[in-house]
């Protein structure tokens, strides 16, 4: 490892998530008093250029946002968590992204995704910022963005010799309106180094039913057969499926204590991406990203249950995983 830092761009959405406590959950027609509110940056946008920069790397994200005060709750979130939001644009004419999320008093919850200015980020956004593309080691993109952009990154990456890794996850406003398949994915998609899809993303992609831990193989295969360099089944609690040219391992995932899954994903991710920009062997790079991954399940929120560096390392080393990421 040399003394420059790691350098990670995220190309993801970013939202605002607005959280109301109340008792219940009200249904239609039904109003309830809240109790408390909090307001966070989320998304995975946010969420995986948090997570690199938590593990030491210099991270830009690609975004958009709105002309509206969300806007700036989201880019002072950014700057929180030291990332660079020189390339998250502002799209003046619409909204930031908003999630309306009710949590009631049992832990049930409910929430509404706006996606306003991520709907809008274009090709032109990926080309403005080619810079901080073509001098990063990772580049990571969600596939809830509109594709035009997707696709531009990953040409724009693959001309410069960036690393790429694609979380091939829909939008979730689509999966909540109708959950309508969006057709098949281009094929750029399939020309990235990693692809990290969970099992029912990576089922769907390969038109495989009820996919189970036993098919994840299968699957993996599959897409390294549709030209990914490197196929990374995430399932959860059960760990994931790592496939390459090399065969498919299996990497158990931690036994933590369950407080809210969300974020895991996005940790996963963001640390992977952290671990890969320093050149650590993929197998060593997934058992990192795979604590970050658990660690976000012991605590309550997005952005907020990123884990730090050094408490992914004290839960490897708890496990007794003699080897450590080149991390910084
Ligand atoms: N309950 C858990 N306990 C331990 N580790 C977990 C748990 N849930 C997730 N992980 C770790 O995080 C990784 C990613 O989780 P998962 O497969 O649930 O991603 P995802 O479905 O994409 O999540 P998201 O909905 O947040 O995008 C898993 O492969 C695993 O290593
Ligand atoms: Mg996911």
């Amino acid at each position: 490892m040399t003394g420059r830092s790691p350098k990670v761009v995220v190309i993801g959405s970013t939202y605002v998530d607005m959280a109301v406590r109340c008792r219940q959950i009200p249904s239609s027609g039904q109003s309830v008093v809240g109790s408390a509110l909090s307001y966070t940056a989320t998304g995975p946008g946010p969420c995986q250029a948090g997570q690199a920069a938590l593990c030491g790397c210099e991270v830009h994200l690609i975004s958009k946002v709105g002309g509206d005060p969300f806007a700036e709750m989201a880019r002072k979130s950014l700057a929180e968590f030291k990332v660079n939001a020189e390339y998250v644009y502002a799209a003046e004419a619409k909204n930031t992204g908003i999630v309306v999320t009710l949590v009631s008093g049992t832990g049930e919850n409910a929430a509404c995704f706006y996606a306003g200015a991520n709907s809008a980020i274009q090709g032109q956004d990926i080309d403005t910022a080619e810079q901080v593309i073509c001098d990063a080691d990772v580049c990571l993109m969600h596939g809830g963005l509109p594709r035009e952009a997707i696709v531009r990154a990953i040409r724009c990456a693959a001309v410069h010799g960036t690393k790429t890794i694609l979380d091939p996850a829909r939008a979730v406003e689509s999966r909540c309106i109708g959950g309508q398949a969006e057709g098949d994915l281009p094929m750029e998609f399939f020309s990235v180094d990693i692809l990290i899809p969970n099992l029912c993303e990576a089922a769907e992609i390969t038109d495989k039913s009820a996919a189970t831990i036993r098919t994840a193989k299968l699957i993996g295969s599959e897409l390294i057969t549709r030209g990914a360099k490197c196929a990374i089944i995430t399932m959860g609690r059960r760990g994931c499926m790592v496939v390459d040219r090399n065969g498919a391992d299996h990497i158990p995932s931690f036994d933590v204590e369950l407080v809210d899954q969300t974020g895991r994903g996005d940790a996963f991710a963001g640390a992977l991406a952290a671990s890969c920009a320093v050149g650590d062997d993929i197998r060593q790079a997934v058992k990192f990203a795979s604590a970050a991954g658990a660690l976000a399940c012991t605590k309550f929120g997005s952005i907020e249950s990123m884990p730090s560096k050094a408490e992914i390392i004290q839960l490897l080393q708890k496990e007794g995983l003699d080897v450590l990421p080149n991390i910084p």
